[in-house]
């Protein structure tokens, strides 16, 4: 019997949007009215210069922040990377990892994307792992074979049990900032695929997981989205920049919790 995790996570990510004024605008409408979720947690991932600012102006409240991509090494002469350490430095405590735009745009493999989950995990840091197939692969009905590899890669090297406690996003490619999301039908499957192939390797890990969807999440279509068995929350791009309708989306995770 799998054991589900209540309590929701819906997080933002920014991506390559923003600046000090609307970043503290967006923040600000957050922290006043998000204060009273109790069964949602929030989670802003913004672009590394602006860590800081979400260090100043979070660092008191309910929500947390993190950073949409980690260094897999350790230290050293990296120039540009940004190390697990670093973005604990400034009360990180999640980043995404594997996101398929870097994926597409800076040939991400799966083994970096391996290690940097273990590097994160090590470092303290809440992982979030993307997975998810394109198009192609989704009318050739692979899209099941694609996440398993994807989730492979990690469990060969480094067991089910990173799992615990880490969150996995499934992220079709083709619903992400298209507006055409999973259904919840789609997104159903896919998840219990993932919590089922977790769950037959290590149990306790499966139970302490929470998977979350993204891709085209909107105020509309949140509501039916999170109702569904095994998605604990979301991943939110373009309307995460829009502070009534993240707002809009958190709230309809916290009313799908309770
Ligand atoms: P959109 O919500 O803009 O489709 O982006 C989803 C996403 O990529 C979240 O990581």
């Amino acid at each position: 019997m799998i054991q589900k995790t209540t309590k929701k996570l819906v997080v933002a990510n920014w991506k390559m949007h923003g600046n000090l004024k609307q970043n503290a605008a967006l923040l600000t409408d957050f922290v006043e009215n998000l204060a009273h979720l109790t069964h949602t947690k929030v989670v802003v991932c913004a672009p590394y210069p602006y860590l800081g600012q979400l260090q100043n102006l979070l660092q008191s409240t309910h929500i947390a922040w993190g950073a949409q991509n980690v260094a897999k090494n350790e230290v050293g002469a990296f120039t540009g990377e940004v190390s697990a350490a670093m973005l604990r430095d400034f009360g990180a405590t999640y980043v995404i990892i594997g996101h398929s735009e870097r994926a597409t745009a800076y040939c991400e493999s799966d083994e970096n994307v391996a290690t940097k989950f273990v590097q994160a995990k090590k470092h303290g840091l809440t992982p979030i792992l993307c997975v998810g197939e394109t198009l192609i692969e989704r009318e050739a009905g692979v899209m099941e074979m694609v996440v398993s590899k994807q989730l492979d890669t990690i469990i060969n090297a480094h067991g089910a049990a990173v799992f615990a406690d880490a969150v996995i996003s499934y992220e079709p490619i083709w619903a992400i900032g298209t507006s055409l999301a999973a259904t919840p039908e789609q997104a159903k499957n896919m998840h219990l695929f993932i919590r089922n192939k977790i769950t037959n390797l290590n149990l306790d890990a499966a139970n302490r997981l929470k998977i979350l969807y993204g891709g085209s999440v909107t105020p509309q279509n949140a509501v039916q989205l999170f109702l569904v068995e095994n998605i604990n929350g979301g991943l939110i791009g373009k309307c995460s920049l829009n502070a009534q309708a993240f707002e809009s989306i958190c709230h309809a995770a916290e009313a799908a919790s309770t």
